[in-house]
């Protein structure tokens, strides 16, 4: 399928910015995209025309309370559940806390958690801060010669005692795509709880948390092209009824605003909706495409409205990504010195890409990319633990992580730079 990339860079007004005459490249999208013109529009007209708090009886708290509303029904249509079962906060971070901190109340003492050592801290931080109060934390480790779930481990680890299971679907800091339905399954037949971190896949993946038979799934509108402020959390409406949430006695006590604490950020709100409807847009742009190609049609079969649409956008930028992340992968292979970590070939993957350049520190490396107008991270990327058992915390990781504006051409500057870096040492 023909991928129509100038469509998509002709939104992003932050793809104009210069270095020394040359466009930025921004290769940074695994620690948030760029926002398109049209996610700006929608938060700039709520500023400036509905700006208020909720519950009112004047009119711009009425228009607040219907623009939250169909953003929550937007997101709904991201995640493929029910408006009620979508809850808003500012971050990942700030609500797997919250979700953890109210769980806690059902757990008893000698009560257990998985977590993964693939895992970015903010989907073990939380569950590990339950230690304190008589939870014990068990860890699945990762094998490190492939980056990927020990599933052996994994298996042995998730017992009758097991209350959670926390994993993510896919890693920021090496791509690596978990079968988190596997998961879901092994921890239900004990009756554990699923918790879902979907923050680095939300931008390369279908999310479907019917699919994935999740309980709970987190991830942060920034990822995917709207601006901070916004974190997004499914909650199973079965499961969510019965949790006693922290919350304020003046809170409502339904889900799914019993989780909601205090007064959100409405205008990130708005533009996360806005940005699930950029992603519905570039899947109508693609979707004759699409549909002629029988192996990209077939993930549309039975969807229609809006889904579909946000279905085929994803589709449609994850077949432009994946063939660039290879071409990447595979040239950066090709340099002496260069060593790529992740997942091995055919394992499920996003194309976020992570290397090290001979001896090099990542951070390094990073400054002298950037001066090229490269814009790529480094470090641990909160993937502590992760990148701890790779051996290379001291030094760090480069990662290039690619976005539906990333164009075959930028791809070959960073190969190209790489080069030179790995020759100049
Ligand atoms: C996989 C993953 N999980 C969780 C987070 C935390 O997200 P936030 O900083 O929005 O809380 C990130 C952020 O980079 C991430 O990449």
């Amino acid at each position: 399928m023909k991928f129509d990339v100038q469509y998509v860079r002709q939104q992003f007004p932050a793809l104009e910015r210069m270095l020394d005459d040359k466009p930025v490249a921004y290769l940074d999208s695994p620690g948030g995209t760029q926002v398109p013109q049209s996610v700006v529009d929608a938060v700039v007209d709520y500023l400036v025309d509905h700006n208020a708090n909720i519950h009112g009886f004047f009119d711009t708290t009425i228009e607040t309370d219907h623009l939250l509303a169909d953003a929550r029904d937007t997101l709904a249509h991201f995640l493929n559940c029910d408006w009620d079962e979508v809850v808003f906060g500012f971050n990942t971070t700030t609500m797997n806390f919250l979700l953890a901190h109210s769980l806690v109340h059902d757990l008893h003492e000698g009560d257990e958690i998985v977590i993964t050592q693939i895992d970015h801290e903010a989907n073990r931080g939380p569950w590990i801060s339950l230690q304190d109060r008589g939870i014990v934390i068990r860890e699945a480790p990762v094998d490190t010669a492939t980056c990927t779930l020990d599933w052996a481990a994994f298996e042995d680890l998730v017992n009758e005692r097991t209350r959670i299971v926390a994993l993510n679907w896919a890693s920021n800091a090496v791509g690596t795509i978990t079968d988190v339905r596997r998961a879901a399954g092994l921890a239900h037949e004990v009756g554990a709880l699923v918790v879902v971190d979907a923050v680095h896949y939300a931008l390369h993946g279908v999310i479907d948390v019917r699919g994935a038979d999740c309980d709970f799934l987190l991830c942060s509108a920034y990822k995917f092209f709207a601006p901070h402020g916004c974190g997004v959390m499914y909650a199973r409406r079965s499961v969510a009824e019965m949790v006693r949430s922290l919350r304020l006695c003046t809170q409502l006590r339904e889900t799914p605003f019993k989780f909601e604490t205090g007064t959100l950020d409405h205008e990130a709100i708005v533009g996360a909706g806005a940005a699930v409807e950029f992603i519905a847009g570039m899947g109508r742009h693609h979707l004759r495409r699409l549909k002629a190609d029988a192996g990209l049609a077939a993930q549309l079969d039975g969807l229609d409205g809006r889904r579909r649409d946000v279905v085929a956008g994803m589709v449609a930028a994850e077949a432009h990504e994946q063939p660039l992340g290879r071409r990447l992968i595979d040239a950066l292979r090709e340099i002496p010195d260069v060593t790529v970590y992740g997942p091995p070939d055919g394992h499920p993957r996003t194309s976020t890409v992570s290397f090290t350049i001979g001896d090099l520190t990542a951070e390094e490396a990073c400054r002298r990319l950037g001066q090229r107008g490269l814009y790529l991270w480094d470090g641990h990327f909160y993937a502590y633990r992760l990148v701890e058992r790779l051996g290379l915390l001291d030094r760090g990781l480069v990662r290039a992580g690619l976005a539906p504006y990333n164009t075959a051409g930028e791809v070959e500057r960073v190969i190209d730079a790489v080069r030179e870096l790995a020759v100049e040492g």
